[in-house]
């Protein structure tokens, strides 16, 4: 019989959200009369904004008309589209970003989850606890690390978020050469300042590191002074990947654009010593792999650059973070500490108890879904993320729901 990538078999049974669908799906079938409201992963629920409606409905009478219909397009994406993305996401900000270092893919996701396949299996990984699990997953998928022991893979740094450093987590003693980071962060919620990322970008710098940087949250930043982009810092066009989605700032995570910012300048070694452009590697990478994200849907996503497009969006994350201020609030009444919810859609609380129990009792007694901490790594325990993705009406309906339940 063939025999399996044995990497695979160190993986939990089944990734983070799959396992939590599992448990709602059964629960949802045990008790038919008890509607739920989930709170759990973070999917959008209000509709596009009307101007990607619009661009959607143009750009499918334009693949109608033989003149105007688009066959295959450049797998890197569009230029209309990495022209707008370099210049109001990047060069607006101030960061030297062109518009030929921009790929445009189908999901924030998959770019996180295939970029490690361009290094070394052995390079030192340093990631974030709590995190998303497709960084760790991915990686112990690529056979990076060893086996999981007490809830930790063998071979990885990790780099605790907790309370006592405000979740932010300062680079380590030790050197790394792939460091992943995430603000504003899933699970936590936090912001990192400009001298927080500055002190990042400084240690990779020293350490030839790159930082694998996912900003898909960026949109939900209102702080003054807090960095949208990791190339706001001076020096990250020589360390640093940014990860950016169109799924939580306009409502795509059914439509799927994305993209990920490879700086030209961006290099990595092979075993001879011999410097590499990472954006070439990737470039090959990407046009092997992947044919390009459909021409409607990137009509779509470079409407929201228009002025009308901005505005619709602004308003879309205001109406979220309205949801997240009610709920942080909520929980603040119920005597329960969290953080997050100002600068991110995701409310980080803080139990005081099991994080799966916590879940299983607000779905059981609340049928409200949330995501236990212990799901995004060991500094998660103890926790529970719950997600502003919601109707108002919903969120005001689960917050009752949770309040009774913790009486
Ligand atoms: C989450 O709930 O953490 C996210 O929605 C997952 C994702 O974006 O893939």
């Amino acid at each position: 019989m063939i025999r399996l990538n044995e990497h695979f078999a160190k993986l939990k049974a089944s990734y983070l959200f799959a396992d939590i669908a599992k448990r709602v799906n059964a629960y949802v079938a045990a008790n038919p009369d008890k509607p739920v409201i989930r709170l759990g992963i973070g999917d959008v629920t209000e509709p596009l904004p009307p101007v990607c409606i619009a661009a959607l409905h143009a750009a499918t009478d334009e693949m109608a008309q033989r003149a105007t219909f688009k066959g295959y397009g450049p797998e890197q994406g569009y230029a209309f589209l990495r022209e707008a993305i370099a210049q109001h996401d990047f060069q607006a900000l101030g960061a030297k970003i062109d518009a030929d270092e921009v790929f445009v893919s189908d999901g924030s996701k998959c770019d996180v989850a295939n970029i490690q396949e361009i290094f070394a299996h052995d390079v030192r990984l340093a990631i974030p606890d709590p995190v998303y699990p497709v960084y760790v997953d991915t990686n112990v998928m690529a056979g990076r690390t060893g086996v999981n022991r007490d809830g930790r893979y063998e071979g990885i740094l990790y780099l605790e978020s907790t309370a006592a450093n405000g979740y932010v987590p300062a680079p380590p003693a030790e050197a790394a050469d792939l460091i992943y980071l995430c603000f504003p962060n899933n699970p936590t919620g936090a912001v990192a300042t400009r001298a927080q990322l500055t002190a990042w970008v400084e240690y990779a710098r020293r350490h030839g590191a790159i930082i694998l940087y996912d900003a898909a949250y960026e949109s939900y930043i209102r702080t003054p002074g807090i960095p949208r982009s990791i190339y706001e810092i001076e020096g990250a066009r020589d360390v640093a990947i940014e990860f950016r989605s169109y799924s939580k700032l306009a409502g795509f995570t059914g439509l799927r654009c994305a993209y990920t910012v490879i700086p030209k300048s961006l290099k990595a070694r092979d075993a001879a010593g011999q410097e590499h452009a990472v954006h070439a590697l990737w470039n090959r990478r990407h046009t092997t792999k992947f044919n390009g994200v459909s021409y409607p849907v990137q009509k779509a996503a470079a409407a929201v650059y228009t002025a009308e497009g901005q505005r619709q969006t602004r308003a879309l994350t205001d109406f979220y973070l309205g949801n997240a201020k009610l709920i942080r609030e909520a929980m603040t009444k119920l005597g329960l500490a969290c953080i997050g919810g100002d600068n991110a859609p995701y409310i980080w609380i803080n139990t005081g108890r099991d994080s799966w129990e916590f879940f299983d009792l607000l779905l059981n007694r609340a049928q409200v879904v949330t995501t236990p901490g212990a799901g995004f790594g060991k500094c998660g325990e103890g926790h529970v993320r719950i997600s502003a993705f919601n109707s108002r009406e919903n969120v005001i309906n689960a917050l009752a729901r949770i309040a009774a339940a913790l009486k």
